[in-house]
């Protein structure tokens, strides 16, 4: 039986990357060996097959129960109660209320769907704001449909009981009113939050769309592991099923630009805006045309799986939390890299991998001063610029965010190992460099970037 630390060879890899493409638009790039090596092997363990060819035959039968299986196995579930907390606070503030109210004319039907809900957290948040904005739904009918590729998700969904750290952003009175504590020191969802959420199995690049004409979808932190043409086509079924002016959150890395323009890009919340996609109501459809681009910047497609164990300490603490980074794993990639920069705060990469991995936890204060750190010991790293324009622009300070654009916009493309960089989203250094300058641009006309609505 081959062991979890053999990497699989390059025509087994071939064949599976094919088969996690084509069951679930899943792209691995070369930097997921191991850790689909890893995954194959603890399912060839745990079914007991020792052969790989014999194992790959297996799962590319669609009918075969072992291929879901693998499919629980190389997904990355990461996620937690109120997940990106301005887009969270956009939603509480505006986006519900805006929707409830639009409702009310419309026979109290509110539909939400948050595709890829992973193990819940994320459609048990909006059903709690949506308990706090209708405390009363007598007369309503309202519904939360939750969807996953993942059945172990789903499990853990299901049952809605977690642990601390799944909900650290929830306020003292959020959990008071909505978490029961389990005598086993865990958090149960409250059963008035669990009733409007309803969870299922749906594979978003084979299944077609639910049947329904939803207010707003969330569609977060999934695309990053699809292609961009597999990310276009869901994009184009889930605009078909928004009503005109439902809205579509994505993970703040995620972006429309070059995948879709058919919706716009609306700044919501004041000095700290989150920015959210709207189907456009038709009337104000040609107006929005021209309004191309998103805020977001790209995020690695480098794919999941969740080896068993953290990678070696490596020669190169940078290769080790790209690695880390690469599998989702955000707070340990967070502590590495934090760790390897104190140890050599001469080296610009590990502020910018710590500033990285900072963004994806949503903690854009602690980014700032490290991505400050590593533009200053290496003026010329492109992507560092990129991230640090982004945290810039969502603190509130669009001058500076602007002029981070420009530097970005001047300086990628420049170091020729950035040309491979999963930061890129599959992109060019040069696309990426026009849209900084795009940004730019949009930041310098508006000193600060206001809801348009
Ligand atoms: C990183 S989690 C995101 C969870 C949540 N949306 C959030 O942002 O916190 C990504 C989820 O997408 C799911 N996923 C990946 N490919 C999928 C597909 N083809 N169809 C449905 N779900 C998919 C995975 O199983 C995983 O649970």
């Amino acid at each position: 039986m081959r062991t979890a630390s053999e990497p699989l060879h390059d025509g087994d890899l071939a064949r599976l990357r094919q088969l996690l493409a084509a069951a679930a638009g899943l792209v691995f790039d070369d930097s997921r060996r191991a850790s689909l090596s890893a995954a194959v092997a603890e399912r060839q363990r745990l079914t007991g097959i020792g052969d790989v060819a014999a194992y790959l035959d297996l799962v590319c039968d669609p009918a075969a129960p072992e291929r879901q299986s693998l499919l629980d196995e190389v997904t990355i579930q990461e996620t937690h109660f109120f997940r990106n907390p301005p887009q969270m606070r956009a939603l509480r503030a505006e986006v519900l209320p805006e929707l409830v109210r639009a409702a009310r004319g419309r026979g109290r039907r509110l539909r939400i769907w948050s595709a890829g809900c992973s193990t819940g957290e994320e459609p048990y948040t909006v059903a709690m704001m949506l308990r706090e904005l209708l405390p009363d739904l007598s007369g309503w009918d309202v519904r939360v449909l939750a969807t996953d590729l993942s059945q172990t998700a789903l499990r853990t969904a299901r049952a809605g009981t977690y642990g601390e750290r799944a909900v650290q952003l929830a306020s003292p009175a959020t959990r008071g009113r909505f978490l029961l504590p389990t005598d086993a020191g865990r958090h149960e969802v409250r059963r008035d939050v669990r009733e409007l959420v309803r969870f299922a199995h749906h594979n978003l690049v084979l299944d077609p769309a639910p049947r329904e004409s939803f207010d707003l979808i969330l569609c977060r932190n999934v695309t990053i592991y699809f292609s961009r043409e597999t990310t276009r086509a869901l994009v184009r079924r889930l605009h078909g099923c928004l009503r005109d002016g439902g809205y579509l959150l994505l993970g703040h890395a995620e972006t429309l630009w070059q995948i879709n323009d058919d919706f716009r890009l609306v700044a919501v919340g004041g000095d700290n805006p989150a920015y959210v996609y709207q189907r456009p109501a038709p009337e104000r459809r040609v107006r929005q045309a021209e309004r191309r681009t998103a805020f977001r910047p790209p995020e690695p497609r480098a794919q999941p799986s969740q080896p068993p164990e953290p990678p070696p300490p490596a020669a190169c603490p940078a290769d080790t939390v790209r690695a880390v980074l690469a599998d989702g794993r955000y707070e340990q990639a967070a502590r590495l890299a934090r760790r390897a920069a104190d140890a050599e705060p001469m080296r610009p990469e590990l502020h910018y991998l710590l500033g990285r991995s900072l963004v994806e936890l949503g903690r854009d204060g602690e980014a700032l001063p490290a991505l400050r750190r590593a533009v200053y010991l290496e003026p010329v790293a492109g992507l560092a610029h990129f991230l640090l324009a982004g945290v810039l622009a969502r603190c509130g300070d669009p001058s500076a965010a602007a002029r981070e654009y420009r530097a970005a916009a001047s300086t990628l493309g420049l170091d020729p190992l950035e040309a491979a960089a999963p930061e890129l989203g599959g992109r060019s250094p040069h696309e990426l460099a026009a849209l900084c300058r795009q940004l730019e641009g949009q930041l310098a006309g508006s000193p600060r970037p206001g809801s348009p609505r």
